[in-house]
């Protein structure tokens, strides 16, 4: 299955997508095991991947959620739980572990996510 295509059981596509970079940098800091704490959330709704470099290899290990385009650094394996539970079911990101370079503003970015899921 590629990373949008449909789920086999549900027949539609994930909700979301979860990134998580398995290449050198990141792997240096345990991102193997941020990677296995977020697919324990895996669902028809929430799609879970390794990655490739996301080219933010001095902050990692890197996770990004699409479609929202949210980019998290220096995940832990304990923060999977809490991305999980408060961004992606109740729609709001942790603004601890944001990537700074992508999201300066908070608020900005919680605009843009409202805006987003006003349109859908
Ligand atoms: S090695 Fe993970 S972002 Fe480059």
């Amino acid at each position: 299955m590629d990373k949008f295509s449909a789920h086999p059981s549900t027949n539609q596509p994930p909700r979301r997508f979860i990134q998580v970079c398995q290449y050198r940098s990141c792997q240096r800091f345990d991102s193997e095991a941020v990677l296995k704490a977020f697919k324990q959330h895996a669902s028809p709704e929430l799609m879970v991947a390794a990655s490739s470099c996301l080219g933010q290899c001095g902050s990692g290990p890197t996770v990004r959620v699409v479609p929202d385009n949210v980019w998290y650094c220096r995940v832990r394996p304990k923060d999977a739980d809490e991305i999980c539970e408060q961004h992606i079911n109740q729609g709001k990101p942790i603004k601890r572990l944001l990537h700074p370079r992508f999201h300066p503003d908070y608020n900005r970015l919680m605009q843009r996510l409202e805006s987003q899921t006003e349109e859908v």
